[in-house]
């Protein structure tokens, strides 16, 4: 399975922002990824990130995502954006459930699940986040947070094609704090064990990213673990030169 590396710019980025997607897409023509790109910049900058791709023929140097949708294809939802308009405007992922719009936007487990069967229904790949809290963490609880999120947030149906799971600790999110190599394991292999359970054997194929804090230098160690089939990365994506460090750090398969 090839390793995914995904950017999460969350709320940075303006059009001069677009000049970091040149390097890097300047870069990865250069030379390209042992894994696959992709970037996730706020949804106003996707269109223009799409032209850009276009240029120079290296459309495929990486792909584009939005950072969330509205589970309806259209209608009266004043500031929401469907999957259907990402996708026209080039994306080919939508990350939902980031606990960033769990927490600030109250979303719940279905709430997740109903925006990743939009996100299948317009033809993009879902990204579902779920992890846990400090405090759920300090409680023990971390184990069964992760599978009652994934039980609520995966809608049956899910494929290697049409979903990636990332387990975000919500502690470890902008913090400098990771878990230990040995927690990150022994979480995506808890994980691993819930897919399975749910959907079938096909869900082996399901990639599990890492997410939280993943940078230059800790990203050759994390993406080595058994079980971690790539990142989400937020601060350190915003910068072409990091972004393509935590790339580099991927092995050649
Ligand atoms: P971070 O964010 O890499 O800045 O910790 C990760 C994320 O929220 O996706």
């Amino acid at each position: 399975m090839r390793a995914l590396v995904a950017g999460n710019w969350k709320m940075n980025g303006l059009a001069a922002s677009l000049a970091e997607l040149g390097a890097l897409k300047q870069a990865l023509a250069k030379t390209p990824a042992a894994c696959d790109v992709l970037v996730c910049p706020p949804a106003t900058l996707i269109a223009q990130a799409a032209l850009l791709l276009e240029e120079g023929h290296v459309k495929d140097a990486f792909a584009l995502g939005g950072q969330d949708c509205h589970a309806q294809p259209s209608g009266a939802f004043t500031g929401d954006l469907s999957a259907e308009m990402l996708k026209d405007a080039g994306a080919s992922y939508v990350i939902v459930g980031h606990s960033e719009r769990r927490q600030y936007h109250g979303e719940s487990d279905g709430d997740v699940a109903a925006k990743a069967r939009a996100a299948w229904r317009a033809g993009l790949r879902a990204i579902i986040c779920l992890g846990e809290t400090d405090a759920q963490r300090d409680d023990g609880a971390h184990h069964h947070i992760c599978s009652s999120q994934l039980e609520g947030s995966v809608p049956e149906g899910a494929t290697p094609e049409n979903t990636v799971i990332a387990y975000e600790p919500v502690w470890a999110i902008g913090t400098g704090k990771t878990p230990t190599g040995e927690d990150i394991a022994a979480m995506h292999a808890h994980i691993r064990g819930c897919l399975v359970r749910r959907l079938g054997e096909g869900a082996r194929g399901i990639a599990i990213l890492y997410g939280g804090s993943v940078k230059p230098d800790n990203a050759r160690e994390i993406l080595n673990l058994p079980e971690v089939g790539g990142a989400l990365v937020g601060g350190a994506s915003l910068k072409s030169a990091d972004f393509l460090n935590v790339i580099g750090a991927v092995n050649p398969s």
